[in-house]
């Protein structure tokens, strides 16, 4: 198979659970401690070797376009300061190489699988990654070089999944599976947003996958699906069968951060893990259960 070079970024969500937050800024720009949730996926694909970003975005989304550009007066400045070297090298860690990133713009918001289809022109006849950012990921490769490598040994499409209480099945696309060990297993079938008594396991999608350019051949016709949106879910369902589909279960941190409680509970828990910060945030957070 070859080699997984380019990644999709859908970032046109409206972010309408995290209002009024995400009126004016995106949703994706929201911060995990110093550096905003769609860099955390920006780092998590160069760590699974992949270097050209397309970005989905839509109105109110200019944000994400100028995080990733040359910052000249910025970067001048903190130069000529003098003192001011780690800032810049952290400035310029969000850089992303002249040529490298496609920012197209989905128009309507008509669902994840419409925003995938807006990247066909830039991703060609290869596979690809897609992240979702809002669902962080923080692990060693990262999830994604874990798909990445997962696809090379069994070809097609492969997505990450997790287990969900039952009663959740109807927020998440959920897998029918065979052939588990455990770690991986075929996919069988899937099915966005099950009622629990519907859903064919507890095994829920989680917003990272590695898939076959043929999925645009199910984009392509526009059919929607589960809340009239044109749903990624059911364009892969239709390549079960006509090449390989595997699903990793995926062992690593990960927090829905399109919503309130998930966002807060990654804020803190990143605060936790990062050295420089780590003693005074477990000091903070004593102190406030104390008061
Ligand atoms: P979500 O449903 O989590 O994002 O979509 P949302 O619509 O922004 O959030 P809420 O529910 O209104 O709060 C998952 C991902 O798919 C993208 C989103 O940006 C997010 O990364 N998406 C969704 C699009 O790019 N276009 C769409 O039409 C729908």
């Amino acid at each position: 198979m070859a080699r997984v070079r380019k990644a999709v970024l859908p970032v046109a969500g409206l972010g309408t659970r995290f209002l009024p937050a995400t009126k004016a800024i995106p949703k994706e720009m929201l911060t995990i401690v110093d550096r905003p949730l769609i860099q955390y996926a920006v780092e998590e694909c160069r760590a699974a070797g992949i270097e050209e970003f397309v970005f989905v975005t839509g109105r109110n989304k200019q944000p994400i376009e100028d995080h990733f550009d040359h910052a000249y007066e910025l970067e001048a400045t903190l130069e000529a300061r003098g003192n001011k070297q780690v800032e810049l090298a952290q400035t310029r860690e969000a850089t992303i190489t002249t040529g490298k990133a496609i920012f197209t713009r989905q128009q309507k918001p008509l669902g994840l699988g419409h925003a995938v289809w807006c990247a066909r022109p830039w991703i060609g006849n290869e596979p690809f990654a897609v992240l979702l950012p809002d669902e962080l990921t923080l692990s060693t490769p990262g999830c994604t070089a874990e798909l990445v490598a997962l696809s090379e040994k069994t070809g097609g499409s492969v997505i990450a999944v997790m287990d969900v209480p039952r009663e959740q099945t109807s927020r998440y696309g959920i897998v029918a599976i065979r052939n588990d060990d455990g770690t991986v297993a075929e996919v069988t079938g899937m099915v966005e947003k099950p009622k629990p008594a519907d859903a064919p396991s507890t095994l829920s999608i989680i917003g990272r996958y590695v898939l076959l350019p043929e999925v645009f051949d199910h984009l392509d016709k526009h059919e929607t699906g589960a809340g009239g949106e044109i749903q990624l879910t059911d364009a892969m369902a239709r390549m079960i069968g006509r090449s390989p589909f595997h699903a990793m279960r995926y062992r690593g941190a990960r927090y829905d951060c399109g919503n309130r409680l998930g966002f807060l509970k990654a804020n803190v828990a990143v605060s936790l893990a990062r050295p420089d910060i780590a003693r005074e945030s477990r000091a903070l957070l004593a102190s406030l259960l104390k008061s």
